[in-house]
């Protein structure tokens, strides 16, 4: 079983400015519209475990959900509430029964799920709180933004990580594969 985020932050280790905004994710330009491993990444995991906040973040980009929801895998989001399922995402999207990280990871184990990639800020800090996460493949986009959303909250104990590979992106971005060191 693997627990895996896949993320961009700022310098300064935001994954949304103060406003919640993530315009600045595009703000080095991408003409050919390279997806930098995004896809094949996608292809390696069984499913998504996605926090109510970044799922509505994605429903609020107005895209077009037959067409442009960008995930071929099912998209489980945890929401200690009831989470809304638009028609043309049934069969996609899935809430969750809430609970801890390690009651999540149970739920999805028993479904045949072992890879899942982790989203959503406050979602990513549950997991490394649990000490749940195995890699993380993080995109340092180069601004400072001053504030925002932070990708890491506190934890009991500092958590050791391997650098697998690191890449530059279009001279401007850099990104880093890490792996738990156990
Ligand atoms: N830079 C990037 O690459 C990137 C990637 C993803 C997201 N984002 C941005 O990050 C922001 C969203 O992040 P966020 O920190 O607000 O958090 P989030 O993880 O997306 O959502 C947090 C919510 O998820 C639910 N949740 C999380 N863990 C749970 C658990 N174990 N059991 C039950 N519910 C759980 C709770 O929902 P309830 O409050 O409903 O209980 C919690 O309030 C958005 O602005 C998004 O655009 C950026």
């Amino acid at each position: 079983m693997s627990n895996i985020v896949y993320i961009a932050t700022s310098l300064d280790g935001y994954i949304a400015d103060k406003d919640g905004g993530v315009d600045w994710l595009h703000s080095i330009p991408n003409p050919e519209g390279n997806d930098f491993g995004f896809a094949e990444f996608l292809a390696g995991i069984d499913a998504l475990v996605m926090g109510r906040n970044t799922y509505e973040a994605i429903l609020a980009f107005d895209l077009d959900l037959e067409r442009q929801w960008p995930y071929p895998k099912p998209v489980y989001v945890v929401s200690t509430s009831a989470v809304g399922v638009p028609s043309a995402l049934e069969g996609k999207v899935f809430p969750l029964q809430p609970g801890s990280p390690g009651a999540l990871v149970s739920q999805l184990a028993e479904q045949g799920h072992q890879r899942l990639y982790i989203d959503g800020g406050k979602t990513i800090q549950g997991f490394m709180e649990e000490g749940l996460v195995d890699e993380m493949i993080i995109t340092q986009i180069p601004i400072v933004l001053g504030g925002g959303m932070p990708l890491f909250g506190e934890l009991a104990e500092p958590q050791a990580f391997e650098l697998v590979s690191s890449e530059v992106l279009l001279g401007a971005m850099v990104k880093n594969h890490y792996r738990r060191r156990r």
